[in-house]
């Protein structure tokens, strides 16, 4: 696991629109994993700020991880509102590539299914963006989610619906289920890139970084993923005990000297 502690919001989002930019030079139909929530948000502006500058990502497609049960798409918080507003259009996407699972579906377990075989077939996912909950989630896979799990239904956790109350104009309106990849599928991704920043979200860093892997801290899985990459402001990183060898390993990154 990399983790690479920056000044921060804006010095995550920039690291990690740099990381997403490199695969996508180098594989102009990559397919992206996206994010919701407020985490992933300066990524998609600085992704913004570099296809102003050439990128072009017209040829990538991408999975949400997630989506609420029962939310019709054009209301504004739903995750095909959300993706379409704050990635599709600001990052020039062609929506003709970009997939969020159906949380209308009448039946959700062939829904989630069925969104497994998409990603199967688009050839898996070259990098997934991620976000944190307080509470260790990733996705929407709650403490103690399976680690192996696959996209199903889920039933957010009052910590959830409480913290995405703010989206909505009251608790009572936060849908109680959703539909989210799981724990194994995330794993699936050949990159895996976490974004965090504040101290709302130190905890969950620390107990996913350098606690035990386990499902009560569900982002604790990426401990088993070759290339997860932990991208975390100041704020994000202060309760974490290692920070000195964090910042040792990415001071001295592309210098191995041979035979060291
Ligand atoms: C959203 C998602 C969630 C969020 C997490 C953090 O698609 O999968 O795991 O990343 O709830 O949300 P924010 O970034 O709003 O604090």
């Amino acid at each position: 696991m990399e983790v690479v502690i920056v000044a921060g919001p804006v010095e995550v989002g920039a690291f990690a629109a740099g990381r997403i930019a490199e695969i996508v030079a180098a594989k102009p139909e990559a397919v992206l994993g996206v994010a919701t929530g407020s985490s992933p948000l300066e990524t998609y502006r600085a992704l913004a700020a570099r296809r102003d500058a050439g990128l072009d990502l017209s040829r990538v497609s991408a999975f949400a991880l997630d989506e609420y049960v029962g939310i019709a798409h054009d209301h504004p918080e739903s995750y095909h509102a959300v993706v379409d507003r704050e990635v599709v259009q600001p990052l020039g996407l062609d929506a003709a590539r970009v997939r969020v699972p159906n949380g209308l579906a009448a039946d959700l377990d062939a829904a989630a299914d069925d969104y497994e075989a998409q990603i199967a077939a688009a050839g898996g996912v070259d990098v997934q963006l991620l976000g944190i909950g307080g509470n260790g989630h990733i996705g929407f896979n709650e403490p103690t989610s399976s680690l192996a799990s696959r996209t199903r239904v889920k039933t957010l956790a009052p910590a959830t619906r409480e913290a995405n109350a703010r989206f909505f104009d009251s608790l009572d309106q936060v849908p109680m289920h959703c539909l989210t990849q799981g724990l194994g599928t995330i794993l699936d991704a050949k990159r895996a890139l976490l974004v965090a920043q504040g101290a709302s979200k130190a905890h969950a860093i620390a107990q996913i970084v350098e606690g035990p892997v386990s499902s009560m801290w569900p982002g604790s899985v990426l401990q088993l993923h070759r290339h997860a990459t932990i991208v975390i402001d100041e704020a994000a990183a202060s309760e974490l005990t290692l920070t000195d060898y964090y910042r040792y390993t990415v001071e001295h990154r592309g210098v191995v000297q041979p035979g060291a």
